[in-house]
């Protein structure tokens, strides 16, 4: 995530930025930073932690004043969230100075070309790269926004970028591909941010920048306006397209949603496709981002334990049917609450999996640090780079869902799959039972997930106004088979979190082994159903028991794949979602659950973002 800010005009810079950047901190608070032209030269300043470290730092020892500047919040990717990969980075010289959101894939092979070149690299951001590449083809050319264009022909990946140039003292440039951009334009100022949150109190006058586009912002000094020049990556003219801001300055924050539980699961396009970005080598293998085993371990490796709790112990039970199936090694799926405490057999062969959004839930840590005193290895997966548990652990692949504000976890859940997927094709890929192009198969499968969320997504008023038509209702039951059984135990507990309505997911075999008592006259069931390619008779069996429920007055809300008609007959609602292999199902089938149960809550007048008796993180055990 990030929050970027850029400022030309005649105020203090460093004002309009640090108040920009206290409205996008939302975006990430592992660190900040600012830079400012001032008497011919780059003053910068930058501080781990939150904004208030950084301000504190510049009372004790301020900026000179300007007029043009640059800032950034950042949330950890690549490098911890230490001073030294704070943003802005700025070249040897000290002329440049740039600040990114968004993860650069190509970074390492850019950085040894720099090295060799004789530039000294002095973090472990992916971003220090664009900084010294800016400055060398601005040399020579003086137009930085001549140069950005010929820097991000040459970057991969996703990037907001925003920089400076004290050689160019009266223009801001930023660029974007796949991360967001705005431009705000005010009487003879301009800013540009992550979102409009950052220039509200200024303007409203603001301009879209479309993908791979480049703009400059330059303060006209004889006419005292701003001239606003947006292009593409090869310098044609773009069309500007602008629009008026209409939100206050809380509703700007959540990007003019209801609620960051509505944005985050908005977000969730985005999420799975960044948690993608960068995981495949230049030879086509997996990479994750940390990795202290050795690889003969990992080929040695017997079991895997899962343990993770809330959500994230969800992600774990779908987690073991790709391990399994991928691996042919024995997984188990714990809660981290339980674990320590039943002396589970564990020794040097077993590869412990914690998953984690925050990276500090005290029982998920607790869990982390048995498994290691027995001998045993830790892999994490976590959302929080430079959090408890990725530290301590031997490897670690980093979800880049950005932060999840809402206290009920949504766009941490999908990257926390896709993780766990990724996880489960690294071990596969180790251990030989995974060929590199069945690998890169099932790479180009999660690819199309995030095309295949955002359909879900576009087609949600039904499944809202179904969760509003059942604000008055007691209970709702879950069911589901094979992957679709984590999704509707997920499916259950976030109606529990968000609306507290007592809700339970069942395996739906299971159902005639008890919860079918459950069942009576108008009692609202949602059915996950599995495809009915491949695995028939599991699909065959769940449409039996929806029958089966539906003739005991069960009202059937079904999940299921487009084009299977075998479910409309004993169905009361249908939720299409697109076809997808059968184990990454539950990147889609989860989709219209958290949305329900979103709308539910909100129908039953609760607040959505921090449920009663809950909270994000939890450290103690
Ligand atoms: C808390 C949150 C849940 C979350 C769980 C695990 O209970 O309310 O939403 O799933 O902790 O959190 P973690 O940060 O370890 O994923």
């Amino acid at each position: 995530m990030c929050g970027i800010v850029g400022y030309v005009g005649s105020q203090s810079a460093l004002e309009v930025v640090l108040a920009g950047l206290r409205r996008l901190e939302y975006r990430g608070y592992d660190s900040a930073g600012v830079a400012v032209l001032a008497d011919g030269g780059i003053a910068a300043a930058k501080k781990s932690g939150k904004l208030v470290n950084l301000e504190k730092a510049l009372v004790d020892r301020p900026l000179p004043a300007g007029a043009t500047g640059i800032g950034h919040t950042r949330w950890a990717t690549h490098g911890g969230p230490t001073d030294a990969n704070a943003h802005p980075h700025l070249d040897n010289a000290g002329r440049v100075a740039v600040v990114h959101n968004g993860i650069i894939e190509n970074f390492a092979e850019l950085r040894a070309e720099l090295a060799a070149r004789g530039h000294a690299l002095t973090s472990e951001t992916d971003t220090e790269v664009v900084a010294h590449l800016l400055a060398e083809e601005f040399s020579g050319r003086a137009d930085l926004a001549a140069a950005m264009r010929l820097v991000c022909r040459r970057l991969k990946g996703a990037f907001t970028l925003v920089a400076v140039h004290a050689d160019a003292p009266d223009v801001v440039v930023g660029a974007r591909r796949n991360s967001p951009l705005v431009v705000g334009v005010g009487e003879g100022e301009a800013f540009l941010a992550s979102d409009v949150a950052a220039f509200i109190a200024h303007t409203r006058s603001a301009v879209e920048l479309g993908q791979d586009q480049v703009v400059e912002v330059r303060r006209d000094g004889a006419a005292g306006g701003v001239g606003v020049a947006v292009t593409d990556f090869d310098g044609r003219p773009a069309d500007v397209r602008h629009f008026r801001v209409d939100w206050d300055a809380a509703a700007a924050e959540k990007g003019g949603h209801a609620s960051f539980m509505h944005k985050e699961i908005a977000e969730q396009p985005r999420a799975v496709a960044d948690t993608l970005l960068g995981r495949i080598g230049a030879d086509g293998e997996l990479i994750l981002d940390e990795l202290r085993i050795p690889a003969a371990e990992l080929r040695e490796v017997d079991k895997v334990v899962v343990v993770a709790c809330g959500t994230a112990f969800h992600a774990g039970l779908i987690a073991k049917y790709a391990i399994e199936h991928w691996t042919r090694i024995p997984c188990e799926v714990e809660l981290a609450s339980e674990f320590r405490y039943r002396d589970p057999i564990l020794d040097a062969r077993s590869l412990v999996v914690a998953v984690s959004q925050s990276g500090e839930t005290m029982d998920t840590l607790m869990a982390l640090r048995h498994a290691r005193e027995q001998g045993s290895r830790v892999l994490a997966i976590c959302n929080t780079n430079g959090s408890t548990i990725p530290r301590e652990s031997d490897a670690v692949l980093y979800t880049h869902a950005g932060p999840e504000v809402a206290v009920a976890s949504t766009k941490a859940f999908l990257t926390q799959l896709v993780a766990c997927y990724l996880v489960a094709l690294y071990l596969g890929q180790a251990r030989g039972t995974k060929w590199g192009d069945e690998v890169l198969g099932v790479v180009r499968d999660l690819a199309d997930i995030a095309g295949a969320v955002e359909r879900v997504l576009a087609d949600m008023e039904p499944v809202r106004a179904l969760a509003r038509s059942l604000a008055g209702a007691g209970t709702v039951l879950f069911l589901g088979r094979h992957v679709g059984y984590p999704v509707a135990l997920e499916g259950a507990l976030k109606l529990k979190e968000l609306a507290y309505m007592h809700a339970e997911g069942f395996a739906a075999g299971e159902l005639k082994h008890g919860p079918i008592a459950l069942v009576e006259e108008g009692l609202p069931v949602v059915v996950v159903v599995p495809s009915p390619r491949g695995r028939s008779v599991l699909h065959d069996k769940i449409v039996s028991n929806i029958q089966e429920i539906r003739a005991r007055g069960a009202r059937t809300i079904v999940i299921a794949e487009e084009g299977d008609e075998a479910v409309v007959p004993c169905a009361d609602h249908v939720v299409w979602v697109p076809v997808t292999p059968t184990l990454l199902q539950p990147l889609v089938t989860t989709v219209p659950l958290q949305v329900f149960a979103c709308e539910l809550a909100v129908a039953r007048g609760n607040e959505v973002d921090q449920p009663r008796n809950l909270a994000k993180s939890v450290t103690v055990e």
